[in-house]
């Protein structure tokens, strides 16, 4: 039996294709078992589609239709908070000093050694109901606060059942060189990651990406490198946190190894926006990251430049709470200059490239995932010039609403 779900009478629909958004006015759109199987100007739609036959109608009259938010780079998945740290920084403290002091990442891996895989799957699925409040429908989330063979998959268990449980579609990462844990020097770590992490992670089937952290202090290129090709002999596609607070080279190991995505960037040249270009690296731009951390933001004018279609995430985690894609959209055009129709993109259709996925995730082509949102504007342009506040309605995955507003 088929079930039918029809969203009508949208002043705009916003649909993000390459380089551009086509917009239709007056729209509607049809989804059959999940899958969207009509869009065009509601008379067309609901003629072939009547409302009153569907299983489910959304009246979006005088709202913007839009395909759900994909967030391709998240660390949704921990334990505490660290909000006495935010007050530190505002203070004057770095972000590396309070990771010397102990704080950071590695107080939240204590956090998380101390967690139930049930407190982790509750806290997540929190997380993941503000995310989708604000129209994200797919999110990528990092393991990396374990550090140990069975806290890291205490962790993409806990991703695992999270995604079971919840309307947000969720793709796994294993990032057990995330940080070196306390006691440990870096390189005998590293050997950890490859000869126990990672088998035990390709073992369970529970993480389709890897990620390092490639950075001054943390994991050199030539370590990150190691930790890659480990992971994609196993099965596990390279992402990478790269030119973060040093340039050191981790795009051009993107570009080398043919990485799904290259993170952060802040401290990117054109060069290395060129070699991801070429190797067809999706850059992933986190604007909410630089923010928080008072920061310059990546530079978007290096990678247009050098061709590259850009993608935009939130980087949720202890450090850069924030959940929402709607805010980070409003960073890419306030902060970045990002003009709305790109932001928009980087937020859907180029964010689904940083994931690897080619099932028309992040657009409204046809038999893409029935996976949208109606947001109270009349156009695609006012969701980032109404910024700081949810402008996000109704929300449905695989054609059933899933959150509304109010
Ligand atoms: O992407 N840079 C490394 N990882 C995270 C921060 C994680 C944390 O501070 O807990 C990031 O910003
Ligand atoms: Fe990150």
């Amino acid at each position: 039996m088929t079930s039918l779900t029809v969203v009508h009478g949208a002043a705009q629909l916003a649909r993000p294709s390459s380089g551009t958004v086509e917009t239709i006015p007056d729209a509607a759109v049809a989804i059959a078992n999940g899958a969207v199987v009509g869009v065009g100007p509601t008379d067309d739609v609901t003629r072939e589609y009547p409302p009153e036959n569907a299983d489910t109608a959304v009246d979006a009259s005088g709202g913007t239709v839009l395909p759900g938010f994909v967030d391709p780079h998240t660390h949704a998945v921990f334990a505490g908070d660290r909000a006495d740290e935010f007050t530190a920084k505002l203070r004057g403290k770095s972000y590396q000093e309070i990771m010397a002091e102990g704080g950071g990442i590695l107080r939240t891996v204590r956090a998380v050694r101390e967690a139930s895989r049930e407190t982790l799957v509750s806290n997540l699925c929190d997380h993941l109901d503000t995310m989708l409040a604000h129209g994200t429908t797919t999110a990528e989330v990092k393991s990396g606060y374990g550090l140990s063979v069975d806290a890291e998959s205490k962790l993409l268990a806990a991703i695992v059942e999270a995604d079971a449980r919840h309307p947000v579609d969720l793709i796994a990462t294993f990032m057990g060189a995330h940080a070196v844990p306390d006691g440990r020097e870096t390189d005998g770590y590293v050997d950890h990651v490859i000869e126990k992490q990672l088998p035990a992670v390709a073992d369970q089937g529970i993480a389709t990406f890897c990620d390092v952290f490639c950075e001054a202090g943390v994991f050199s290129v030539a370590q990150s490198r190691r930790v890659l090709e480990a992971a994609r002999d196993l099965g596990l596609a390279p992402k990478i946190h790269a030119e973060e607070f040093e340039r050191i080279g981790g795009a051009g190991l993107a570009a080398d190894l043919g990485a799904v995505s290259a993170d952060h960037l802040l401290q990117a040249t054109a060069a290395d926006a060129e070699a991801l270009a070429d190797a067809g690296v999706t850059p992933v731009f986190l604007p909410g990251t630089a923010f928080t951390l008072d920061t310059p933001y990546a530079d978007p004018g290096l990678f247009a430049s050098a061709g590259a279609d850009v993608a935009v995430a939130t980087d949720f985690n202890p450090n850069c709470f924030s959940q929402s894609m709607e805010f980070a959209i409003d960073l890419a055009c306030h902060g970045m200059r990002m003009s709305p129709g790109d932001a928009l993109r980087s937020a859907t259709a180029v964010a689904s490239d940083a994931l690897a996925l080619d099932d028309g995730t992040g657009t409204l082509d046809a038999g893409a995932p029935g996976d949208l949102v109606v947001a109270d504007v009349p156009d695609y342009e006012h969701l980032p010039y109404n910024f700081g506040v949810s402008n996000i309605e109704t929300v449905l995955a695989d054609g059933e609403v899933v959150s509304r507003a109010g």
